[in-house]
């Protein structure tokens, strides 16, 4: 194994992890997917083709991507009853805090956990996680609509109805187009998974006091949503409309980025490994291009968004930091370009990211590894006596 390590045997609680589903190295801005270099998974292979490697270690044969497409059919439709849950919920709610929800209520309706080690009950559990996942992420954009809530379409591909899902209306059919559903594709590729990350590591520390694979997919949802995690491809948009509204001066950003006094940080820069290039930032700023003249759409952000980067990397404070744009940089361009709105970006990135999560809670479960218990380095109190409250 290229680049394998063998941790100490100390590390077993110490919230670092052995794992065989990832590889990144962030100094040569090098991802891949069990063994597989991330670009060539991002040109030829689907996303249900990428979701079956990381979760079952082998790329499927035809026959195996066909069985597994549908098998995930055959879990698609969501208990009517999670209608009640989502009809308590202002039109306001973010959707991921909406999907969060969502996705551990599952537990209520499927409330038998899940032996990891029964490789057919594993199996199901996998595709009726793939199945809801993504008719419960777009019940959020629908219920922020006002729109009523769609039904997964068996005769059409998972990523083709994800569009579907979203945006078709009773008063007719949602036309699918091929470069939309392929720009997707790539982009879940792109956001399957990503090593220990921090939403990573919730679904496994949490599924590693063996709650449920839902209940455990719900916290990593949660911690996905922070801005300086997922939420940061939402945060981008927002930025970059910021400086096109203030006249694209670019350069009182970088400022302001560089300024410690001020609390703006350049969103979609830096990276907690990557101290190189992110290797799908590159796919995606070259897939945004695409993407755009295909659909014939020019977006100002995307100029700005260039110019950024341009002007931050010429910049000593960010190359002296190592501090280039993520993955979160420019893939909201791309999904507003396909009509996603930016509330949406998120869970964009969590219908990405769940193989990811499922294959990673898979492995810790496999591996007996166990309960997760980060040390810590007290620094508080020495023993002192109790005092009681009239004398404090
Ligand atoms: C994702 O871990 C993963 O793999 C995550 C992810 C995945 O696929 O799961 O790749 C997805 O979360 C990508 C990151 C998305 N977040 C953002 O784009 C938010 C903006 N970026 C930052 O907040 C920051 O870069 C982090 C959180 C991503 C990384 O933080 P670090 O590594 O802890 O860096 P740091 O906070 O220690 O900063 C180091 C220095 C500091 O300056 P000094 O104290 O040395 O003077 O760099 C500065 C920071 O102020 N800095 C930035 C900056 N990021 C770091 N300055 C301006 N703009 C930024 N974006």
């Amino acid at each position: 194994l290229t680049g394998a390590i063998t941790l100490d045997p100390g590390y077993k609680n110490s919230g670092s992890c052995e794992s065989k589903i990832t590889f990144l190295d962030g100094e040569e801005g090098i991802l891949r997917y069990r063994g597989y270099a991330i670009e060539e998974l991002a040109e030829k292979a689907s996303f249900l083709e990428v979701s079956y490697l990381l979760i079952f270690g082998e790329l499927p044969t035809r026959a195996q991507l066909n069985q597994f497409e549908d098998d995930i059919r055959k879990y698609t439709l969501v208990n009517e009853e999670m209608k009640n849950i989502i009809d308590g919920f202002p039109k306001t709610a973010h959707p991921m805090g909406v999907l969060a929800s969502l996705t551990s209520a599952l537990t209520a309706f499927n409330p038998k956990s899940v032996d990891p080690h029964d490789d057919k009950e594993m199996y199901i559990a996998v595709c009726k996680t793939m199945a809801k996942f993504i008719v419960i992420a777009t019940w959020t954009y629908r219920k922020s609509m006002g729109f009523p809530l769609n039904y997964y379409d068996n005769t059409k591909g998972y990523v083709e109805n994800f569009m579907r899902l979203m945006f078709e209306l009773p008063t007719g059919p949602y036309q699918s187009d091929k470069v939309i559903v392929e720009a997707l594709d790539k982009l879940f590729i792109l956001h399957a998974d990503h090593e220990q990350n921090c939403s990573t590591s919730t679904v496994r520390i949490v599924g590693s006091s063996h709650a449920g694979l839902f209940a455990s997919i719900s916290a990593g949802v949660s911690a996905l949503w922070g801005p300086l995690h997922g939420g940061a491809n939402q945060a981008v948009l927002e930025m970059l409309e910021q400086i096109n509204n203030d006249g694209g001066d670019v350069a009182k950003y970088v400022l302001k980025a560089k300024d410690k006094d001020d609390p703006f940080r350049l969103m979609g820069f830096g990276h907690r490994v990557y101290k190189n290039f992110d290797p799908r930032a590159k796919i995606i700023k070259k897939a945004a291009d695409e993407v755009l003249a295909k659909l014939g759409v020019d977006d100002p952000l995307l100029d700005i968004a260039k110019q950024l980067e341009q002007v931050a990397l010429e910049d000593d404070y960010f190359k002296s930091r190592n501090l280039y744009p993520n993955v979160d940089f420019y893939s909201g361009i791309i999904y507003r370009a396909l009509g996603i709105p930016t509330e949406m970006f998120t869970v964009m990135f969590a219908i990405g990211r769940l193989p990811g999560w499922i294959a990673q809670w898979k492995e810790m479960r496999i591996n007996k590894e166990p309960i997760g218990r980060p040390r810590q380095v007290y620094t508080g109190y020495a023993l002192r006596p109790f005092v009681p409250v009239d004398q404090r």
